[in-house]
C-alpha cells in the first residue's frame, strides 16, 4: 500500500504537528500557565487521594459540575466538563458542525481553532481584528456560518474585547457564539454568569492558566442547559479522569490561590512592560497573564537567544498581524528580572 497524504481525512492534509520543545531545564515563559507552581489544593489532594482504579470516573464529572455550579451561581446541568478546554472546543465543532460548514475564527487569535473546525471537516472563515486588536463585528456576524469562535482575553494578543461588541454578535451572529476564557480569571469582563441571558452563548474556561494544574488536563463549557445537554450527548463519555476531576474539585474549593495568583499578576505585568519599553520593545496592552510585544531586533534571533540563555518565550513574529512579536508569560519578580537580563545580553550580542 502507497502510504500518502492523502489517506487523511481532506480538510487536516496540510496539518503538521503542534509545539513541541525539546526542554532542558529553562525557565518556561511560553506557555501561559501559573508561575506560582502547582495548585496547592490539587497537591494535596494528590499527595493524600486514594482512588479505585478498577472503576470508571463519573460518566459527566457530575461531582465537578456541581462544584462549578456553585461557584458561578447555576447548576451542574448549566456546565459540560472534560480533557482541557481543547476537548470543549473538539465537542462544539463536533456538535454544532456538519462536513463543509463554515465557523468563523478571528485573526490574530488561538492558533488551534483552525485546527478542531479542519479536524472535523469544516472550514474556517478568518476575519481580522480591526488595528487595536478588537473584534470587527460586522463581517463575523455576516458570514453563512455555524459557529463563531473568539478567546477573550486573546490569546496571543493579551487584550479583552469589549463587551458591547461580544453583545452585538449574540444578537447579531446566526449560530452558536464560543467565548473562551482560558485567560478569564485575570480579567474583570466575563460571559460566564450571562449564559442564560443568550440562547446562543457558550463560555470555555480550564483549569490549565490561573489554576496552574494543566498537567491535569480539566476543561469545561458554561452554557444554557439545552445547548449544554446536547454537547453532552457527543461528548467522548469518561473523558475526564476520576484523579484529575477530584482534584479539579479540590481546586475550585481554594479561591484564595487564585486571588493571589491573580494579583501577582496585575503587580508584575505593568513593571514588565516597563522594562520591556525601556529595552525598545513595543508591548500592547494585556488583561491577561502574558505581553505580547513588537521585538527591537529580529524575532527569531531573539527567541533563540534567550532559549540559550535558559528562558523560553514564544515567537510569533512570522505570522500576519504580528510581525517581528513574541509573548512571553509574566513572571513573578525573579523570573521577569531573570528574562530581562537575558535580554540585554541578547540585544548587547547583536549591537
Ligand atoms: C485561548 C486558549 N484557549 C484554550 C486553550 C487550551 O487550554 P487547555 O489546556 O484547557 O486545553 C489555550 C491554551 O493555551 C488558550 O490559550
Amino acid at each position: 500500500m502507497e502510504l500518502s497524504r492523502d489517506m487523511m481525512r481532506e480538510t487536516a492534509r496540510g496539518f503538521s504537528r503542534y509545539y513541541n520543545p525539546k526542554l532542558h531545564g529553562e525557565l518556561r515563559l511560553d506557555t501561559n500557565t501559573n508561575v506560582l507552581g502547582s495548585n496547592p489544593a490539587a497537591e494535596e489532594y494528590l499527595a493524600n487521594g486514594k482512588w479505585n482504579l478498577d472503576s470508571y470516573p463519573n460518566t459527566y464529572s457530575d461531582g465537578l459540575r456541581e462544584a462549578l455550579g456553585e461557584l458561578y451561581g447555576c447548576t451542574a446541568e448549566n456546565i459540560v466538563c472534560g480533557n482541557g478546554s481543547d476537548e470543549l472546543l473538539d465537542i462544539t465543532f463536533k456538535t454544532f458542525t456538519n462536513w463543509g460548514d463554515n465557523s468563523v475564527v478571528p485573526v490574530p487569535s488561538y492558533s488551534l481553532y483552525d485546527y478542531f473546525v479542519k479536524c472535523n471537516g469544516g472550514r474556517a472563515i478568518e476575519v481580522d481584528l480591526t488595528e487595536d486588536f478588537q473584534l470587527d463585528v460586522d463581517p463575523m456576524v455576516k458570514q453563512d456560518a455555524k459557529v463563531a469562535i473568539m478567546p477573550s482575553p486573546n490569546n496571543p494578543t493579551g487584550n479583552c474585547f469589549r463587551s458591547r461588541d461580544l453583545e452585538e454578535i449574540l444578537e447579531r451572529f446566526n449560530g452558536i457564539v464560543v467565548v473562551d476564557e482560558a485567560y478569564g480569571e485575570y480579567s474583570s469582563e466575563s460571559m460566564v454568569r450571562r449564559t442564560e441571558e443568550f440562547d446562543n452563548l457558550v463560555v470555555l474556561r480550564t483549569f490549565s492558566k490561573a489554576y496552574a494544574m494543566a498537567a491535569l488536563r480539566v476543561g469545561y463549557a458554561v452554557t444554557n442547559t439545552r445547548l449544554a445537554d446536547m454537547m453532552m450527548c457527543v461528548k467522548i463519555p469518561y473523558s475526564l479522569n476520576m484523579v484529575s476531576e477530584g482534584a479539579a474539585i479540590a481546586a475550585v474549593k481554594d479561591q484564595d490561590f487564585i486571588r493571589r495568583s491573580v494579583d501577582m499578576v496585575s503587580e508584575q505585568r505593568p513593571v514588565l512592560a516597563r522594562e520591556l519599553e525601556r529595552l525598545g520593545f513595543e508591548p500592547f496592552p494585556s488583561d491577561s497573564n502574558f505581553i505580547l510585544a513588537r521585538a527591537p531586533i529580529d524575532h527569531a534571533v531573539l527567541v533563540q537567544g534567550l532559549k540559550e540563555r535558559g528562558v523560553l518565550i514564544r515567537d510569533f513574529g512570522s505570522k500576519r498581524r504580528t510581525e517581528n512579536c513574541v509573548r512571553t508569560t509574566v513572571g513573578t519578580a525573579e523570573h521577569n528580572a531573570f528574562l530581562i537580563e537575558k535580554v540585554e545580553e541578547v540585544l548587547a550580542e547583536c549591537r
